[in-house]
């Protein structure tokens, strides 16, 4: 986690930073932490630097799962388009539980926070990747 905080940036909050570029430093260091390749494709542009905190912490969550839980290769991208910016954390493995509810979840914390950010950034949660 000390090595995940490092990455938050502590400048002005009304700054903006490159979310892309971000995502690649956290992702080479958990590559390093989790011992799995991790590949980071998407758009570039800026993201105010109050959503960067939250968006590592997404980040972090997502990716330990696909480590933890699933398989293979993990692919992170970010996409920014039109207005519209989304996430994707993808693996290999055999996916959520058809049943699977967040709400619901006992097992876990980690869907819970992933639940709790994605609200806070006022993005909606899906799941399904096709890689
Ligand atoms: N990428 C994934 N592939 C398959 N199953 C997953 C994946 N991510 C989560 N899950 C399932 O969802 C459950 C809940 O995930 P959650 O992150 O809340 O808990 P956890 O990873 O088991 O524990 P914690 O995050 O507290 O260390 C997991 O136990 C697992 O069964
Ligand atoms: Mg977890």
């Amino acid at each position: 986690m000390a090595r995940v905080h490092r990455h938050f940036y502590m400048g002005q909050a009304s700054e903006s930073i490159s979310c892309l570029e971000y995502i690649r430093r956290l992702c080479a260091d958990l590559s390093v932490i989790l011992n799995t390749p991790i590949e980071v494709e998407g758009d570039d542009g800026k993201i105010a630097s109050t959503l960067v905190q939250p968006v590592g912490l997404l980040v972090n969550e997502l990716i330990t799962n696909a480590a933890k839980h699933g398989g293979g290769k993990i692919v992170v991208s970010y996409r920014s388009q039109a207005g519209k910016r989304t996430l994707r954390v993808c693996d290999r493995g055999k996916g959520l539980p058809p049943d699977f509810n967040v709400e619901a979840s006992r097992t876990g914390l980690g869907m819970k926070v992933i639940s709790i950010l994605t609200k806070q950034l006022k993005g909606t949660l899906t799941r399904g990747c096709e890689l």
